[in-house]
């Protein structure tokens, strides 16, 4: 039974107040980007699976913004105002811990960190039965983190800053993760005998550590496999740095599934992105947000997609762009095409080169092969769209709808001036301007009759050769004009 229960003893508070003033932003650090989701975000994804009873954001800088997008994610956001440090943060939390026995603590602005990574330092917590486990991680260059002291091989003496680095503990590269889990009954005492002693005037959480092993409570530091998991974003650099890491992540964990990348290192893919077995992304490709793609698809290079959804065996061509987009199997796009939001291709439909739609709707089998516009349309199946046909959707006011009906046929060069219907199985003339709806199976035509007018154009150059025009020169004068009364012998 216990094994199947959720921890209902533990749990997590994220330490998401913060400015972020290395970052140089306005843009409250937690809120930064990184492999596609915000740093807080990732933090929030790695802590889900520990099923704890409830997680707790410490939010403060931008609060209402980190809010905003940590409580869609089941979080419990607290206020911390003005932030007074670490420890502080975490006397802010308190009230809304509830009856929780443990925690685990996270900077909100170490995104690498895994869920197994966190099961296992939780497990050589209970284990121990310490009062505080310090997720540390032994790095080449520990400069910025705080320092491990160790008292033996498995326990602490303390975590020095950075700034209160003695001369000898400059070269200790075990460095504090900020990623902790506390046994509470423990910290709280611990916290409210730390004093404010450096030069920010901050509670610092690390100071806790210090505390608990002058009272000879056990605090363990659990070493991460995998020192990445510490990286916290400080700067902009560092914030390049673990997006190149989870671009990398993401890359082998599709590949592992089947998914073929050429020249990986181009590739650019957000964290929610999801592909099919035998799907080939071609180089410098870039797929966004939540897009979804199915098998044995193709996206070809330079194409840009961010929450489409693809089914299977779909072929993008070179240049694409395509946002918020439904591609159904077998349905093939581009060369430089771009596909706004809420167009959706149903099966074996194509959008051609240089071709733009936005909330259209493409019928099954039906083709719009080139140099299009389609703007609040419905194109039945089976119907083809010439080359140069514009939706005239927008009339400087309101957006207006064209329905094309299935097995049309629309001539090149087709203005379709909205709201207008063209029936089942209609033709329309190459080069018409539509205003009026076009009923079933008849051909609508609208456009300037055509003038034929015998001889004119041998005349004209007659005309042009002669001597009485200036001086045999070619560039026609405005008395030279064709007149309909006395063209002749001028
Ligand atoms: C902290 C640790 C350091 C560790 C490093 C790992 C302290 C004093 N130092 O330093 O030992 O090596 O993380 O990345 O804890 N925050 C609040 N309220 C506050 C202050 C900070 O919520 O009043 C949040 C920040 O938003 C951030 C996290 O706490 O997400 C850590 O704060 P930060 O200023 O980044 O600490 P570091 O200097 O990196
Ligand atoms: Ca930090």
């Amino acid at each position: 039974m216990i094994g199947l229960m959720p921890a209902n003893d533990l749990a997590v508070v994220i330490l998401a107040a913060g400015k972020g003033t290395r970052l140089k932003s306005s843009l409250a650090k937690v809120l930064h980007r990184a492999g596609g989701r915000t740093l807080v975000e990732h933090v929030i994804a790695a802590c889900a699976p520990l099923k704890s009873r409830k997680i707790v954001a410490v939010v403060g800088h931008q609060a209402d913004q980190v809010a905003a997008v940590v409580e869609p994610l089941e979080a419990e956001s607290v206020l911390q105002q003005p932030q007074h440090g670490t420890g502080h943060a975490m006397q802010v939390a308190r009230r809304a811990l509830g009856s929780a026995k443990l925690a685990i603590v996270l900077p909100g602005d170490a995104p690498l960190i895994r869920t197994e990574t966190l099961r296992a330092m939780l497990a050589a917590h209970r284990a121990a039965n310490a009062a505080a486990t310090i997720l540390s991680a032994v790095v080449s260059d520990p400069s910025g983190y705080g320092r491990i002291l160790r008292k033996s091989e498995t326990s602490v003496q303390a975590v020095v800053e950075e700034s209160q680095l003695t001369d000898e503990q400059r070269d200790l590269n075990e460095i504090n993760s900020s990623i902790y889990c506390f046994t509470l009954e423990k910290l709280w005492p611990a916290l409210a005998q730390v004093k404010p002693h450096n030069k920010h005037r901050e509670l610092y959480l690390t100071d806790a550590i210090a505390v608990l092993t002058a009272k000879n409570e056990p605090v363990l530091a659990h070493v991460a496999a995998d020192p990445r998991e510490a990286l916290g974003c400080n700067t902009r650099a560092d914030l390049a740095e673990v997006d190149r890491i989870f671009r990398e992540r993401k890359r082998a964990d599709l590949m592992d599934g089947g998914v073929s990348i050429q020249l990986p290192e181009t590739v650019l893919i957000d964290e929610d992105v999801t592909a099919g077995e035998d799907t080939l992304i071609e180089p410098c490709v870039q797929l966004l947000g939540k897009t979804k793609i199915g098998q044995r698809c193709t996206v070809r290079t330079g194409s840009v997609l961010s929450d489409a959804t693809l089914g299977d065996d779909v072929l993008v061509e070179p240049h694409c762009v395509i946002v918020q987009t439904r591609l159904d199997s077998n349905t093939t796009v581009g060369p430089f095409a771009r596909l706004r939001p809420g167009t959706h291709l149903k099966e074996r439909a194509r959008a051609g080169n240089f071709v733009e739609m936005k909330n259209a709707v493409i019928g099954e089998g039906a083709k719009v092969p080139h140099l299009t516009y389609l703007g609040d349309a419905h194109v039945g199946p089976k119907t083809n769209i010439g080359a140069g046909t514009i939706t005239c959707n927008y009339d400087g006011f309101a957006k207006h709808p064209t329905n094309i009906g299935r097995g049309v046929f629309i001539g090149s060069n087709t203005t379709l001036v909205a709201p207008v219907r063209i029936g089942d199985g209609a033709y329309v003339g190459a080069g018409s301007t539509i205003t009026e709806n076009v009923p079933p199976d008849s051909l609508g035509i609208g456009r300037g009759r055509q003038v034929n007018k015998p001889r004119w154009a041998a005349r004209k150059r007659r005309e042009l050769a002669s001597p009485q025009h200036s001086g045999g020169s070619a560039r026609p004068r405005k008395k030279s004009k064709p007149q309909k009364k006395k063209p002749r012998g001028r």
